[in-house]
């Protein structure tokens, strides 16, 4: 078949790594948990958000698009690549291909994910994932989540707010406070978790500024964090094995979340933090929770192909989804750590069968011909 493959590249900016942002400081000097000691120091709520250059975090870099197309291309069909700028709509008008293997985050807006499906919706050209709606619906984690609570599915109770609160009703102390409409952790520091009132209002100023967008503030869940790959479609769709997240290797006075600096920082191929365990070892009855929950969110949300599902427990080990990643995140290099092809590797399925997994269901949802 002729496979588009639609995809933004990460563009190199002023701060975009983390040699850059440790000039002048000894990158040799790490502490127990391999974090640089220099990281962990009294001035990090205050520094980091300016430190941490975040424009191009959710893009994709050459070493993934190339893997993608790879492993496309080893399935006998022919690529196509498009690049998901302005020119886009053309390529795709032009060249109609068979079926795009869509993997855009797009830029622009609180809907630049969905604008991709929306021209290939409008070009009647098959693709894999989800449709315009659920990946808007998904990236609004508002709207993704008034959807769940409609369908009984656990998420943490929240409000959404761009200017600052006194005496909110719907706040307990402590709350977490992460931009409305960011993935990758964009916007998300140990400042984050806020106690009082007055660090709510800092946080909520600090969103409106950096990231001109609301802030939802949720109720913070205190127990474990868990991540978690499905795949799939209707009844077929199949939860992987779930990938734990071990936030207790952190420095103690940090906040245990999953924050910008800890998923792009600290745990780098060079010094890989001991973060993951998948299978994450709990027990029988967590599992069927945790996958019953995602399963029955897949299913409200309306996801296609595959998903990513972020999922904490609360103090009583009681589980909640996060959040969900339609498009979710695949690091071909197992060093890197990423944790959708993590969980599949577990179950013997390794990255270009991941990829041509997906794509053949796309193809098959379709009632598409798999011709090589
Ligand atoms: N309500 C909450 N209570 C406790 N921790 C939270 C809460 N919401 C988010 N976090 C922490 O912040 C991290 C990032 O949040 P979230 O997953 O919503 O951001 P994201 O940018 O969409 O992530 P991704 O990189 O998966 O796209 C979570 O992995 C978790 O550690
Ligand atoms: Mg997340």
């Amino acid at each position: 078949m002729r496979v588009g493959f639609t995809y933004n590249i990460k563009k190199e900016t002023e701060h975009s790594s983390a040699e850059h942002i440790s000039e002048g400081q000894d990158k040799k000097v790490l502490n127990g948990n391999n974090i640089p000691d220099s990281y962990v120091d009294d001035n990090l709520v205050n520094n980091y958000s300016h430190r941490l250059s975040d424009v191009y975090a959710e893009w994709d870099d050459e070493e993934t698009i190339s893997a993608v197309e790879a492993a496309i291309k080893k399935a006998g069909h022919e690529v196509i690549r498009i690049e998901a700028d302005e020119n886009a709509f053309e390529k795709l008008r032009s060249t109609r291909p068979d079926i795009v293997f869509n993997m855009a985050e797009g830029f622009g807006g609180a809907s630049r994910e969905s604008h991709i499906p929306a021209i290939l919706e409008m070009l009647n050209i098959p693709y894999t994932a989800s449709d315009p709606i659920t990946i808007g619906n998904c990236h609004d984690k508002s709207r993704c989540k008034e959807i769940l609570t409609y369908y009984g599915v656990p998420n943490p109770g929240f409000f959404i707010t761009d200017s600052h609160v006194n005496g909110h009703p719907k706040v307990k102390y402590p709350a977490f406070v992460k931009p409305l409409h960011e993935g990758s952790s964009k916007g998300i520091y140990n400042s984050s978790v806020v106690y009082n009132n007055e660090e709510l209002n800092r946080e909520i100023t600090r969103i409106k500024d950096n990231y001109s967008q609301h802030s939802i503030i949720e109720d913070f869940l205190d127990g474990q964090e868990f991540t978690v790959a499905l795949i799939g479609n209707g009844e077929n769709v199949r939860v992987l094995p779930i990938v734990g997240i071990n936030l207790d290797c952190l420095p103690a006075d940090f906040p245990k979340i999953y924050s910008y600096e800890v998923k792009w920082y600290f745990d780098t191929r060079e010094n890989k933090l001991d973060i993951f365990t998948c299978p994450a070892k709990i027990s029988d009855k967590l599992t069927k929770r945790i996958e019953e929950i995602c399963k029955q969110a897949y299913h409200a949300l309306r996801i296609r192909d595959w998903a990513r599902m972020d999922v904490r427990c609360d103090a009583n080990d009681d589980p909640y989804i996060i959040e969900i990643n339609p498009l979710p995140g695949i690091l071909p290099n197992p060093d890197d750590n990423s944790c959708f092809p993590k969980a599949a590797r577990e179950v013997g399925i390794d990255y270009d069968g991941l990829i041509q997994t997906v794509l053949n269901g796309a193809i098959e949802r379709y009632g598409l011909t798999n011709s090589k």
